[in-house]
């Protein structure tokens, strides 16, 4: 079931969603070669405490932080650690959630560390292109199918694998709400956006085959051809005016 958001209701999810933003912005303030995904987990819970939320991620079905931290060929949910160092050359994706006056924000970021290879720098731009492409689809009278068509094919054309086995979603009281909103598909099909609705859009974008494997651990998803990964995730609510992005990427970009 899709539920409708008021306009009071949006505000909320702008609140939480611009708080995720600061946070990745202070995440990418300490990514650096020597840092661990554990010490950058820690900053982002803080910060989020700091704030009057509460990390969303923490505890749902079981998840044992408050980011995902997915490095390099880890695609998503990749859980912090003290024994994951970051290095010159690393991509880092960091996902993050809060939760705050009844509503989740959700958001994420792949941020480099250092200087990184050239076509690494390519699959990250792509990504982030990917997801504002998907985006401009995002307004009422489309469907869903015109947002994951244009992801998929503005990343296709650089010959990169779109991630199947994970998908963005509604955002609302809850972190997963109806509709699905698959990163693939086609132009005109599946459910008709309204205003109203608040999606998130985060396209998982393979610089290799579109195949991922789900880790030992139980929750960390990678490339199975072990090449990099990107994931771009931001909230998208549906307006009269078209598509109104909840989260602000200019935040981060300032603070890297
Ligand atoms: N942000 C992820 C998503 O968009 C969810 C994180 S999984 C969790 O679906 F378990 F860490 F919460
Ligand atoms: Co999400």
């Amino acid at each position: 079931m899709i539920f409708l958001k008021t306009d009071e209701e949006i505000e909320l999810l702008r609140e939480n969603n611009i708080l995720v933003s600061e946070t990745l912005a202070e995440v990418g303030r300490h990514i650096r070669p020597g840092v661990t995904t554990k010490e950058l987990d820690r900053i982002a819970e803080d910060f989020i405490r700091a704030h009057g939320a509460v990390p969303a991620f923490l505890g749902y079905q079981g998840y044992p932080a408050s980011l995902c931290i997915s490095v390099n060929e880890h695609v998503v949910h990749g859980i912090p650690s003290d024994k994951i160092v970051l290095k010159e050359g690393d991509i880092v994706s960091v996902d993050c959630g809060t939760f705050m006056k009844g509503f989740v924000g959700d958001s994420a970021y792949t941020f480099a560390v250092g200087e990184v290879a050239e076509e690494v720098r390519q699959l990250m731009e792509v990504t982030k292109e990917a997801l504002y492409k998907g985006t401009a689809q995002a307004k009422a009278g489309n469907r869903v199918g015109d947002i994951s068509a244009a992801v998929q094919e503005y990343a296709e054309k650089f010959g990169y694998g779109v991630v199947r086995e994970l998908e963005g979603h509604g955002l609302g009281r809850k972190m997963h709400e109806d509709p699905g909103v698959p990163n693939y598909g086609a132009r005109g099909r599946g459910p008709l956006l309204k205003e109203g609705m608040v999606i998130c859009i985060e396209p998982m974008i393979n610089m290799g085959n579109k195949a991922v494997v789900f880790e030992e651990d139980g929750w960390t998803v990678r490339t199975r051809d072990r090449k990099p990964s990107a994931h771009y995730e931001f909230a998208v609510a549906i307006r009269k005016n078209g598509p109104d992005v909840l989260t602000d990427f200019s935040i981060i970009e300032k603070a890297i």
